[in-house]
């Protein structure tokens, strides 16, 4: 499914937001389950790294069910702004249902401070230098085409804006590694099938992840498309990564 030519890269969209609307009524508790809860520190990492300050306005890219945005828009205040794109509408779905429950449970409007849209990463609807930061998170690996994707996110980042992607990584310590390859390729898909009954969707997330490049090739491509003082940081052993880079 590389890019090979216009219609292999169809069909990786077409089959990836396949996959996300099929599972996007689990993907929340599996997301969880799956990183032992520590999913959502990492999330809050990213958004450390993204600085997203009070008054700040940030692109999450792939924001599926909206956890990152929710945890950006905390970050940002009623000040900021934070723009949810997704081309799954049944992932924005719960991401919209998030919203309602948020409101109510903080007693905070968030549809002040978070604007979900459905749109294609690798074509953003947005003027260029328009956002102070762009986060991705476990979105990069999906998408078709690496260094054009972070080109497009790079065009609507400001000058001096920093561009965050969270995602799997590969650890290196050898017996770690070797039971994170386990736990991916025959866990993972296990606990899909008897958890939500989709095991397709998780030996997808196998995949994918084998085929991702390592968080230093990540960064080094972050280089070649023109953003600075790039860098990764490996969390939690080098499961997932964080990498940015500055425009
Ligand atoms: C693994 S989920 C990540 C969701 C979220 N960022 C999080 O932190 O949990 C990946 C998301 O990327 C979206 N996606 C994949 N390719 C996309 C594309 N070309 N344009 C927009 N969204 C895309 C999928 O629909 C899915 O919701």
């Amino acid at each position: 499914m590389e890019k090979s030519g216009s219609h292999d890269w169809m069909n990786k969209a077409e089959y990836v937001k396949e996959v996300f609307n099929h599972i996007a009524e689990h993907y929340d508790l599996m997301n969880t389950i799956m990183t032992f809860g520590m999913d959502k520190k990492w999330r809050s990492l990213a958004v450390r790294q993204v600085r997203a300050r009070p008054g700040a306005k940030i692109l999450d890219v792939c924001c599926g069910t909206g956890q990152l945005s929710f945890e950006l828009a905390k970050a940002v205040g009623l000040q900021g702004k934070i723009i949810g794109l997704d081309f799954s509408e049944k992932m924005l779905a719960i991401a919209g249902q998030r919203l309602n429950e948020q409101n109510i449970k903080q007693k905070q409007d968030y549809g002040e401070i978070i604007t979900l849209i459905q749109g294609d990463a690798m074509n953003l609807p947005f003027k260029s230098d328009t956002f102070d930061g762009v986060t991705i998170g476990w979105g990069l690996r999906n998408l078709s085409d690496l260094s054009e994707s972070i080109e497009e996110m790079t065009r609507v980042v400001k000058p001096g804006g920093i561009i965050v992607s969270l995602d799997m990584a590969k650890p290196h310590f050898n017996i770690y590694k070797q039971l994170f390859w386990f736990y991916i390729e025959r866990i993972v898909p296990l606990m899909g099938r008897i958890l939500v009954k989709n095991e397709r969707a998780y030996n997808y997330l196998f995949q994918s992840a084998k085929e991702f490049p390592s968080q230093q090739e990540i960064a080094a491509i972050f280089a070649d498309c023109g953003l600075k003082d790039t860098r990764y940081r490996n969390l939690s052993g080098g499961v997932v990564a964080l990498v940015s880079g500055m425009k």
